[in-house]
């Protein structure tokens, strides 16, 4: 009743508050307008405690059967939702548990504000996607969208209602387990994909029951941490985090990004929680981002290890004034905040602030509404699993294949009449395809490689898993049971290998051997796998290699030794079924790598934006004085952008046509030169040669997808603007600098054609 009563005094108090702006502006009231009425409204009649427990977000304490309140945090938890004292709650999922947890929110607390319901819906919910750096393979804007929309589609018919996803976190150091996670090293390519991810997360309308909202991740430099040891310490200067972090994360607040998501490390020697100039100068002042940002997972109390705050007390309230809104289980805002602004350290304005931009992001996903709008069982039955969901994760893993290498045209497969020997522990696993981020979806519910072979029946196909590679499960603790020294399944790899025409190896990484805190200082193919290669290869050179990853290996021996080899990543719910549709020729991979491949560790970070140093080249023969490694090659195994087709390709007749200074046209004819019908991701490529802060060797400004058929030639235009053509400055202006420019064209960084032109 109580509740009932104030409800009604709030839309009361709205329906006015919509009025006095409809008489001083008849003509012009917008949803927005209303929108911020109600949020001011609301906040009028919030007591200090309540507008606190609108920034504390919990973890879910809910079990399928229902609460399970008794003792610890979970009592406490209980009692705070009851109280109003609990904003969000992430990982509850199931439309019964949602539904139970809103209930008590919206029917139990004084002013009855429903909860926004969190969940990492990185690359699908229950149907999973392949792993985000895999759907960056594609380059396919398109599809990378179309496969947002249905994991909000999935997610949302279970409840949940924000994912934490995008991460837009730029990485070039494939010892960092969460290059997984992101769209790889480049900025250009990153931030087109952040956009069409947050674009298919919460499509052109929040408010529908299908949309979810998005949160750019991790703000920001989190990628970057030195030497690729998750959490690790950040030290970037402005150049690079203004060209290079920050870009995407801009791109996601241009394209209307609901909320960010700060990130644990510290950035130059000021933890990104606690940080003013991030949260509240950069992204809340420059950018007028006006969602709200919550906190990474416990990274508010991780201020005292970091040795910037001294105590949780300290830490909230360095999280506040620095523009964190929500805490994210420190248990830091809901225990201090109150004290902190009774004792003047935060300004209650900081509070409104931050409960401004929860409420603001709560009403346009139209929980005032309806708080159930995410709990319609029937609708969780109907589209969990759909035909829809499924189709669109499969295209998007063929999509996100790489041909890496096909000598002597071993790949297609031929469809009958061979005998083929599968080998692999990862063939005959349905569970590592789902990736690190699987939290939805069942174990064992991907289709293998196996699995999706033996759709061809026409060949004879022979399984050995070879290498003992056991995939732990997504409980803890899933890292005993992997990397197994056992090579007693070897000689039965070895016996099926020497009586096959062709051999089809599937070996990589298992699921949680990338990921959070899955930092690796070694790259190659782990445990006993590379010994089973070379074994393998003793007996039978016809080998197909195949790739299950989540980041660039080092793999110069099967470079230099097998002739095909296929990037699969880990590519969801469809995975075997994409992989063999690939194998066998019925799809025409068209993939291209978003990350360098290096040949080894030691030339970590390696990425193709690099700058060229004043010594770039030796100068005469035998120099040694010059920027290179005396024991390895500068070049990487693999360059970014690379990867091949069944058909091939010819880039000629490059023009530039110079406008004015801010609009290059670029033109060139793309051939298919092959046999078969297929498409290339066509790269472009500038480089300013002389600039008031140095530029890098070359940088992508622009890609398209293109189908050809056989024979067929397209003319290809693309179009510069100064946002292509300009730089931030190390004042952090943006700025185009007239003068000399080469333009590059190709199928990867490794550019055919190129052109210099006078801006
Ligand atoms: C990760 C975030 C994630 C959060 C919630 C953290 O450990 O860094 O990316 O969204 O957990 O699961």
């Amino acid at each position: 009743m109580k509740t009932a009563k104030l409800i009604g005094l709030v839309l009361l108090l709205v329906t006015l508050g919509c009025k006095q702006q409809d008489q001083a502006n008849p003509t012009n009231i917008s949803e927005d307008i209303s929108i911020e009425n109600k949020v001011d409204s609301l906040l009028s009649i919030m007591t200090l405690e309540e507008k606190i427990g609108q920034m504390n977000q919990y973890n879910g304490f809910w079990d399928v059967t229902g609460p399970t309140p008794e003792n610890g945090d979970a009592a406490k938890k209980y009692e705070h939702l009851r109280k109003g004292y609990v904003g969000s709650m992430l990982n509850v999922t199931g439309v019964e548990n949602v539904r139970t947890v809103q209930k008590i929110a919206v029917e139990e607390t004084r002013l009855g504000i429903p909860l926004i319901i969190g969940f990492d819906v990185i690359h699908g919910y229950k149907t999973l996607s392949p792993i985000p750096l895999a759907e960056a393979a594609s380059w396919d804007l398109q599809a990378i969208k179309k496969s947002a929309e249905v994991a909000a589609l999935e997610a949302s018919a279970a409840g949940i209602n924000w994912t934490f996803a995008p991460m837009v976190d730029i990485s070039r150091d494939a010892r960092w387990g969460r290059v997984m996670e992101g769209a790889g090293e480049d900025t250009f390519l990153g931030s087109k994909i952040a956009v069409a991810r947050v674009e298919g997360f919460q499509g052109d309308d929040l408010s529908t029951h299908n949309t979810i909202a998005a949160c750019a991740k991790h703000w920001a430099g989190y990628g970057f941490a030195e030497s690729g040891k998750d959490y690790n310490t950040v030290d970037v200067g402005t150049s690079t985090l203004n060209n290079i972090i920050f870009p995407p994360f801009k791109a996601t607040v241009d394209a209307g990004v609901r909320t960010f998501m700060n990130s644990f490390n510290e950035l130059n020697g000021i933890p990104a929680t606690g940080n003013a100039y991030l949260q509240r100068y950069v992204l809340k002042g420059s950018w007028e981002f006006d969602g709200f940002v919550v906190s990474d997972w416990g990274s508010m109390s991780e201020m005292i290890a970091h040795g910037y705050a001294e105590n949780k007390k300290h830490a909230a309230e360095l999280s506040a004034n620095a523009g964190s809104d929500m805490d994210m289980e420190s248990y830091a805002y809901v225990a201090e905040l109150a004290n902190l602004v009774n004792e003047g350290k935060v300004s209650e304005a900081h509070i409104n602030d931050a409960v401004k931009r929860i409420l603001r992001v709560k009403f346009e996903l139209g929980l005032f509404d309806d708080p159930y709008k995410y709990c319609d069982a029937s609708r969780e039955k109907e589209v969990t699993g759909s035909q829809e969901i499924h189709d669109a994760v499969l295209e998007m893993a063929k999509k996100s294949i790489v041909l890496l290498k096909n000598e002597n045209n071993t790949l297609p497969l031929k469809k009958e009449g061979q005998k083929i020997a599968l080998i692999g522990a990862l063939a005959d696993d349905k569970t590592s395809p789902l990736g690190s981020w699987r939290i939805g979806a069942e174990d064992g519910t991907a289709i293998s490689v196996l699995e999706g072979m033996q759709q061809y029946k026409n060949n004879q196909l022979t399984f050995a898993k070879g290498a003992n590679v056991i995939t732990g499960g997504a409980s803890f603790p899933f890292e005993l049971n992997i990397n197994t020294n056992d090579k007693s399944e070897f000689s039965k790899a070895i016996n099926t290998a020497k009586n096959a025409d062709v051999v089809v190896m599937v070996l990589g990484e298992h699921a949680f051997q990338s990921g959070e805190a899955r930092s690796r200082a070694l790259l190659g193919l782990p445990g006993v796998q590379q010994e089973l290669l070379e074994a393998v290869y003793a007996v039978n050179k016809n080998i197909v290699l195949v790739l299950n990853n989540g980041r660039p290996l080092t793999i110069p021996w099967a470079d230099a030794h097998i002739p095909a080899i296929v990037e699969a990543w880990h590519l969801g719910t469809q995975s075997g079924n994409a992989i063999a549709q690939v194998l066998y020729g019925d799809y025409n991979p068209s993939g291209k790598l978003p990350m360098t491949f290096p040949r080894s560790v030691g030339q970590l970070p390696i990425y193709y934006n690099f700058k060229n140093t004043g010594r770039p080249s030796a100068n005469e023969p035998n120099s040694v004085f010059w920027s290179h490694y005396t024991d390895e090659s500068n070049t990487p195994l693999y360059p970014f952008g690379h990867g091949l087709s069944y058909t091939t390709f010819q880039y000629s007749n490059l023009h530039v046509n110079v406008v004015n200074t801010n609009t290059v046209e670029v033109s060139f004819s793309l051939k298919n030169t092959g046999s078969a019908k297929g498409k290339e991701v066509a790269q472009l490529y500038i480089r300013d040669l002389f600039a008031s802060v140095t530029r890098p060797v070359k940088e992508l400004k622009g890609f398209e997808l293109v189908a050809l058929e056989s024979g067929e030639t397209k003319q290809i235009t693309i179009t510069l603007t100064e946002d292509e053509l300009g730089f931030y400055n190390n004042t952090g202006e943006f700025v185009v600098e007239p003068g000399d420019f080469m333009v590059f064209v190709g199928g990867s960084s490794n550019t055919v054609l190129e052109k210099k032109f006078k801006l």
